[in-house]
């Protein structure tokens, strides 16, 4: 057995001490849509630091655990609170908790998040399905001996999101008359936001939103079949586009202002 997979059953093994649920789709929540997750009939609640060499966030506000529950009849795993490859922690230890759900038994995964809009056509507090992703700006988190027992040495990334689960989020959407946009989420290491210059660059490269997650998980969870949804919040205009400086504060704010529209989005597309 390699490093990898022994790591990821160790921290299923503890997981289980707490709870035998199987969850079907398995859920990240980014910033605003934390309370996402208080909303699930909860079956089980495991606390990140009762998973053995599990990584536990250091970004203040971000909540660590996982919560296992129902939305309609279907079984989920919400993870809230991520890990970010800024904070210090290795590619391998950002993905594991990917790893980790899909060892759990989660086939589909929901990925969602906070990102700068590097599209001019967007504003503050648009969602942005993700169509594709650019991530050769963050080493892959693939990197190191292949575990079979995971995936293939050389996987496919031609589909990385799923047609069928995009089809779904655009469905709901409109079921629910809310503007969806669609774009490229392009994956930067951060901590600090971008310069102007590099997001002339994205631009030019075609991405519709930057973020600092997302793209390495849906890589780490491509390579183990899961089928992948991405959602983005747009919560600022990236740098140089409006001219006015990048904050925390106004990420949080506009995640904060519609972290309902995004939720409701997330729960009908789960419920059906
Ligand atoms: N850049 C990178 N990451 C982000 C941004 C941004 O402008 N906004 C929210 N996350």
């Amino acid at each position: 057995m390699g490093a990898i997979w022994a790591r990821v059953e160790n921290c299923v093994k503890d997981i289980r001490r707490f709870t035998d649920f199987v969850p079907e789709t398995a859920l990240v929540l980014g910033s605003g849509l934390g309370g996402f997750g208080e909303k699930v009939r909860l079956a089980a609640e495991v606390a990140y630091s009762q998973i053995g060499g599990f990584p536990v966030s250091t970004v203040p506000g971000h909540k660590g655990r996982f919560i296992f529950g129902y939305v309609g009849k279907r079984p989920v795993a919400v993870m809230q609170g991520r890990v970010h490859y800024y904070e210090g922690y290795s590619m391998e230890d950002v993905v594991l908790p990917i790893r980790v759900l899909r060892a759990l038994g989660a086939k589909e995964l929901v990925l969602t998040n906070a990102a700068g809009g590097v599209d001019k056509d967007f504003s503050p507090g648009d969602l942005m399905l993700i169509t594709d992703q650019i991530a050769n700006f963050v080493p892959s988190p693939l990197i190191g001996p292949n575990e079979e027992a995971l995936g293939a040495r050389f996987p496919d990334m031609s589909q990385i999101y799923s047609s069928r689960l995009q089809a779904k989020a655009k469905a709901a959407a409109a079921e629910l008359g809310m503007k969806l946009k669609e774009g490229v989420y392009l994956q930067t290491t951060g901590p600090n936001y971008e310069t102007p210059q590099e997001i002339r660059m994205f631009q030019l490269l075609g991405a519709g939103a930057v973020g600092m997650s997302t793209a390495c998980e849906a890589m780490a969870a491509r390579h183990m079949g899961m089928e992948i949804l991405g959602i983005s919040c747009i919560t600022n205009m990236a740098a140089g586009i409006s001219g006015e400086p990048l904050s925390h504060q106004e990420v949080q704010e506009t995640a904060d202002r519609v972290a309902d529209q995004f939720q409701k989005l997330v729960w009908r597309l789960l419920e059906a």
